[in-house]
């Protein structure tokens, strides 16, 4: 368990230390010139993988946010640019950034005299399955860096606890304007993903058409695969088949590794892969 960013953190289950995603680095932390406002705690009623995706679509912002400035609705010939995902520096993940289009933004609302109009550049990556990084340049040198660390509480609902950086608007006055204006935008996509079906992510990607701007959700639900493969995801099937029925389940701890005889069984994990068996995920 560990205390960072006003959040505390606790790794659930029995990898050894050495083995366990290390928390996330948040650089601009406690640096000078970054304000970081208190957390936002958002109650979602659908799967972190649906929210997660939500973030890394770089399409929806025109249809889901009025304030973005101007409706993809109306513009017939509105585009998402092409991008490349690559794997996150940070090791356990995937990262895009791509220019996108929005209205002249005048900087006058935080005391700047430019106008910038066609270089905003938008984008983000995960972090481990359920972290997931915003970056929001609304300037070249202006911007917010968010982070969604996204608990999940079972498959049907998620707590977000939310961290919004920004090296703009740095006094304390700004804050409150700044989490209101989060929770609105929040309340966009949450309206939005309350109505997506199914709930969760579906097994196979065949089952849903992706278009080329979804290739960071496509890239994000490979680094799925590759944690699934590691033989650490919930085999959600068999744990429904069997729960509550003749068997309570619980999440094991480090100390089932070297001592024997425990009697109730741990919650069922799909299978590691052979191949998968000797990829060691390690940040870098
Ligand atoms: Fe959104």
């Amino acid at each position: 368990m560990q205390e960072k960013y006003g959040i505390v953190f606790a790794f659930l289950g029995d990898l050894p230390e050495e083995e366990r995603p290390p928390l996330l680095d948040v650089e601009e932390y406690g640096q000078e010139g970054w304000r970081a406002n208190r957390i936002l705690i958002l109650e979602v009623d659908y799967h972190y993988e649906r929210s997660v995706e939500n973030a890394l679509d770089p399409a929806h912002n025109e249809f889901v946010h009025p304030t973005h400035g101007f409706s993809g609705v109306n513009r017939e010939t509105y585009r998402v640019r092409d991008y490349d995902t690559e794997d996150h520096t940070q090791g356990w993940g995937m990262w895009f950034m791509h220019r996108f289009d929005a209205p002249p933004l005048k900087g006058k609302t935080w005391g700047d005299t430019r106008t910038v109009s066609g270089d905003l550049w938008a984008g983000g990556g995960t972090y481990g399955p359920n972290t997931v990084i915003t970056h929001i340049n609304i300037m070249p040198d202006r911007g917010f860096r968010q982070y969604f660390f996204e608990q999940p509480v079972d498959e049907n609902h998620t707590r977000i606890f939310f961290l919004n950086m920004r090296n703009f608007m740095l006094s304390p006055e700004q804050d409150g304007p700044i989490h209101a204006r989060n929770k609105a935008i929040a309340k966009q996509d949450i309206d939005v993903l309350n109505d997506v079906y199914p709930t969760q992510t579906p097994s196979s990607n065949a089952r849903e058409l992706h278009m080329p701007a979804d290739k960071a959700i496509v890239a994000y639900r490979e680094w799925l695969d590759r944690f699934r493969d590691k033989g650490w995801r919930i085999d959600l099937e068999e744990f429904h088949r069997r729960n509550g029925k003749d068997t309570a389940f619980a999440i094991p701890c480090p100390d089932r590794r070297t001592s024997k005889n425990w009697v109730i069984e741990t919650v069922p994990l799909m299978e590691a892969s052979e191949e998968s068996a000797d990829v060691t995920l390690v940040a870098s």
